[in-house]
């Protein structure tokens, strides 16, 4: 897997000696509180990264996903996933530490992932959905460049909880 580099971030493979920081944003309730995993038990993030690494020595894959790093330090993850090859379709995702918001973070590390999957991956189309009370991920998605393409009623269950989705999507 490739590293991203953009002006202060690289973006490189997980390694199971990051457990403790992504556990610190994993098992924060705030950073979970738009997605549908976590907040993580310590076997959940240990389960997380086992994965990353099982996925980094597979040949053939079809989902990406960094970490986040500036100087060292992780930050969070952001990821691509193939979801249809026939029709270069996929699909992003990213998350950050409390600690990291605000500072322009997240839509560097889009902007960079989105970057990959037109170059490296020949995709046409990307997709992102985020819950409409998240408005700070809806702002990095229109700031990468993606438009709201529509609404996805009763999309996901969080926590028990169904919740709507907006689906954002840039193409080639
Ligand atoms: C979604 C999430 C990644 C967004 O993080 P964020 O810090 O708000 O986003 P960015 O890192 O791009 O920061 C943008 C903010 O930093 C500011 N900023 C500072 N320096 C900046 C720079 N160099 N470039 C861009 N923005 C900069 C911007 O003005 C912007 O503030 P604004 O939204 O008030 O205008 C973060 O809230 C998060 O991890 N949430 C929990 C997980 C989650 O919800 N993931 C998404 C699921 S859909």
């Amino acid at each position: 897997m490739p590293e991203l580099t953009t002006e202060r971030l690289l973006l490189r493979e997980f390694t199971t000696d990051d457990f403790e920081a992504v556990h610190a944003y994993a098992a924060d309730p705030e950073v979970c509180r738009h997605v549908s995993w976590g907040p993580n038990t310590v076997e959940q993030t240990r389960e997380f990264l086992e994965e990353m690494v099982a996925a980094s020595s597979r040949d053939a894959r079809d989902s990406w996903t960094w970490a986040v790093t500036d100087a060292g330090a992780v930050l969070g993850a952001c990821s691509v996933t193939v979801t249809s090859r026939e029709h270069r379709r996929g699909e992003m995702g990213y998350v950050l530490a409390r600690s990291a918001w605000g500072r322009g973070y997240a839509t560097e590390a889009a902007a960079a992932v989105l970057a990959f999957a037109w170059t490296a991956l020949g995709l046409e189309r990307v997709e992102a959905t985020c819950r409409p009370g998240n408005t700070a991920s809806a702002a990095v998605l229109r700031r990468v460049g993606m438009q709201q393409e529509g609404l996805l009623r009763s999309h996901l269950v969080i926590r028990g909880r169904r919740e709507d989705s907006l689906l954002f999507a840039a193409v080639r």
